[in-house]
């Protein structure tokens, strides 16, 4: 099966294809009837000029810039890398919290820039994670690896998600009375038609004042002009590894105290991306033998 991957993907479970070229989509320029498979990053995929194409392979679980439905119109299987970055994710979004709630990295730069001139008993007080609210929108596979976290930082964990699970991880809590009850708020839900939007300025004046908002999920799912006011104002703090048309980042933000910035770092750990390369490459191997997709989207 002839395999065009837009990058070189980490680890070494390309080189188990036989049949490999990389080619960034910018540079498909013609019709190519030969490519099988394609390897991708959450990109829209060219299926006019790939006529013969029976699967796309996305590197990432959010396939939010893939229409799925052409793809299933067109017969083209589309499969993601659910489960192996879970942790990974979830690890990132506690390091936000961290980070924003202890004032990580404006202690940094204090230090850096040579502000630390006093005795440490006199310097700014930041807010404790330990014993605090996490409300976490979305329970699934990443917002569960969350909720288990802050078990072992004794947090009190509230849920919202449109299908209510019965769980020990987290209370239910209705989106709304879960925005105005947390002091810190994890977002985990894909970007979907019904999440686009989700946290609008009405609800993020739910929050209360000083509260935090982790996104790793993704930066449509926040209405970004309305967080941008809310953090220019001081009131709310974030830490924000996805952002609505990346990698560009509202310039506002840029100097801002409050606000803990990270470039879509959530699953960029050596041994996740390798372990979504293996995946990827397991479900091509899969197709190429006949079998099913062992992680399909659903269509
Ligand atoms: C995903 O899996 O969708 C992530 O955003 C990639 O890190």
């Amino acid at each position: 099966m002839k395999v065009l991957a837009t990058r070189e993907y980490p680890g070494p479970a390309l080189g188990d294809l036989t049949d490999l070229e990389v080619l960034p989509l910018a540079q498909l320029e013609r019709t190519r009837p030969d490519v099988e498979a394609l390897i991708l990053a959450n990109e829209p995929v060219p299926l006019d000029l790939l006529p013969s194409l029976r699967i796309v392979a996305n590197f990432g679980v959010g396939y939010d810039r893939i229409d799925v439905a052409a793809c299933a119109r067109r017969g083209v299987d589309v499969v993601n890398t659910p489960g192996v970055l879970d942790a990974a994710t979830a690890d990132l979004a506690f390091a936000l919290m961290l980070a924003v709630r202890r004032h990580v990295v404006e202690g940094d730069r204090f230090v850096r820039t040579g502000a630390w001139t006093r005795s440490w008993a006199e310097g700014g007080l930041s807010d404790a994670v330990t014993r605090s609210t996490l409300g976490i929108v979305g329970l699934g596979r990443i917002g569960a690896a969350v909720a288990r976290r802050a078990q072992g930082f004794d947090l009190r964990v509230l849920y919202t998600q449109r299908r209510r699970v019965d769980t020990e991880l987290a209370e239910f809590r209705e989106l709304d009375a879960l925005l105005a009850e947390a002091d810190i708020v994890s977002l985990h839900v894909p970007l979907t038609p019904h999440t686009e939007g989700l946290v609008d300025a009405r609800r993020l004046g739910l929050l209360r004042d000083g509260a935090c908002l982790v996104n790793t999920a993704r930066g449509g799912i926040v209405d970004e002009p309305a967080l941008v006011a809310e953090l220019v104002s001081g009131r709310l703090r974030a830490g924000l590894d996805v952002f609505t048309n990346e990698p560009h980042v509202p310039e506002a933000l840029l100097g801002l105290p409050n606000v803990v910035l990270t470039p879509h770092l959530g699953s960029a750990t050596r041994q996740t991306r390798e372990a979504m390369t293996r995946l990827l490459v397991d479900n091509l191997l899969a197709v190429e033998r006949g079998d099913p997709p062992l992680t399909p989207v659903p269509a």
